[in-house]
């Protein structure tokens, strides 16, 4: 290859890179290089000691190198598969009802103020701050009904750096809340405006999706409508599936020339390989298999799943089935913006579910691992472009310091990469997170803008 086509080389860090490929959850690098390009892009990965073949090669000077310390690492960045961004400002409260009536009556008229853009403003800063620092380095968002907050929130991830799906959520039915809901008209041209709008901004990392809140609250309609647009402007979806029994049963009632509640979203065109579906704890495996065929996705939310009573994911089968799988926050039926927690929350998931059936294979910590990574890259269709240190992939990265003073880690002694990891994820949180790069940039620790 000639130099001269070669991308200009922005940084080279060396130190221990920890993440999963498509073969093994758990790969572990210890003193490698890896070159960022001025596009944000990997450019190289290669051994320390290749180093000076390496400079000559692409072009850099070795004394530029960054050098981990010793209790450092990088890892690829969280992706959240499936958050309220608007539910932040109750998050963490009103967690004693199951899903219907805890959406009719805390979550609909806290949705409703988003009206208001001061107030929109404020929690959607919030929100894109909170999960940065978090390490989400990929977001997927539901907003709500209103298409001008709904821009603002794309606005504010795009400010902050963060790489983002927004949907603009639509509703033509809520016998409760009668003020929030849309009308089906409303719905269709607010949603194309929205789209429209986003895309026109041109923000490099975020992106519209198509966001039907869930059967019950639109019509078959409305449903169809959706499943075109998302067609012809060739957009993501993001819905939810069988979360609750409830649910379920009233969907069957509400359907009923449908087989499944899968087989609803199927029949309008919202089952596409661009699809993510949160929850799916009560999917049948013949729905497992529909999911598979149509290359659709699951958002697997736990904290949301046991705080609302809602059920437990068999992720072990969503795996057996093939199907794309990624970890949700599902902020605020979930209480904690941390994809650490949802790591925790899918471990003790799926070690109650060996409680209740020691056959059931326990998920290993290196299985989340790559669920919160890699996973959610797949699961949101992203994984030609994050999700592991792949050389051409965009450098989408969390430099953690596992001995941060003051954090929440003591070591005892020297431990080993794999001990370290394990480590974070069990007790680590933000303290141990130094550094967070999307797309080469560093988007942690971020200045506040001065114009609030
Ligand atoms: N189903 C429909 N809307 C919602 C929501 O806002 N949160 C959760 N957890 N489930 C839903
Ligand atoms: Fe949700």
């Amino acid at each position: 290859m000639e130099n001269s086509n070669r991308p200009k080389i922005a940084n080279v860090y060396r130190g221990t890179f920890i993440h999963s490929t498509q073969k093994t959850a758990l790969q572990i690098l210890e003193d490698e290089l890896l070159g960022v390009d001025t596009d944000g892009k990997i450019a190289f990965t290669g051994r320390g000691t290749e180093l000076v073949r390496l400079s000559q090669t692409f072009g850099f000077s070795p004394t530029e190198v960054i050098q981990l310390a010793k209790h450092e690492f990088f890892m690829p960045g969280l992706v959240d598969t499936h958050i309220h961004a608007c539910q932040y400002s109750y998050a963490g409260t009103a967690l004693d009802m199951p899903l219907l009536q805890w959406l009719n009556t805390y979550t609909f008229p806290v949705e409703s103020h988003f009206k208001d853009l001061q107030f929109a403003h404020k929690v959607y800063s919030q929100v894109v701050k909170r999960t940065l620092r978090n390490g989400t380095t990929t977001a997927c968002y539901f907003a709500t009904i209103h298409t001008d907050a709904s821009l603002l929130l794309g606005k504010i991830a795009n400010d902050f750096g963060q790489r983002a799906f927004v949907g603009k959520v639509c509703m033509d039915r809520n016998d409760s809340v009668k003020h929030y809901k849309e009308t089906n008209q409303e719905s269709q041209e607010e949603t194309c405006r929205f789209i429209a709008e986003l895309l026109n901004k041109k923000y490099p990392l975020v992106r519209p999706v198509v966001t039907p809140r869930f059967a019950l609250s639109c019509t078959g309609a409305l449903l169809g409508q959706l499943g075109a647009i998302a067609k012809n402007n060739n957009l993501h979806i993001q819905s939810h599936i069988s979360e609750n029994v409830e649910e379920v049963n009233l969907v069957k009632k509400m359907f009923p020339d449908s087989e499944s509640y899968t087989d609803v979203y199927l029949k309008h065109n919202l089952l596409t390989d661009k699809t993510v579906m949160a929850h799916g704890c009560y999917l049948s495996d013949e729905e497992l298999v529909l999911f598979r065929e149509t290359g659709a996705s699951l958002a697997h939310c736990p904290n949301s799943n046991i705080s609302l009573c809602s059920g437990m994911l068999n992720v072990r089968n969503v795996l057996n089935h093939k199907v794309k799988l990624g970890l949700g926050t599902d902020v605020a039926g979930g209480y904690s913006a941390s994809m650490l927690d949802a790591v925790r929350r899918a471990l003790d998931t799926s070690k109650i579910l060996t409680i209740q059936n020691p056959e059931y294979k326990t998920l290993s910590f290196e299985e989340v691992f790559r669920l919160a990574t890699l996973g959610g890259s797949q699961a949101l269709s992203l994984d030609d472009q994050t999700g592991n240190f792949e050389v051409g992939k965009d450098f989408d990265a969390l430099r953690v310091n596992v001995a941060a003073p003051g954090g929440p880690i003591d070591l005892v002694q020297c431990e080993e990469p794999k001990i370290i990891l394990e480590k974070f994820l069990n007790l680590g949180d933000d303290r141990n997170i130094a550094e967070v790069f999307v797309a080469g940039k560093k988007v942690v620790p971020f200045t506040e803008p001065t114009t609030e």
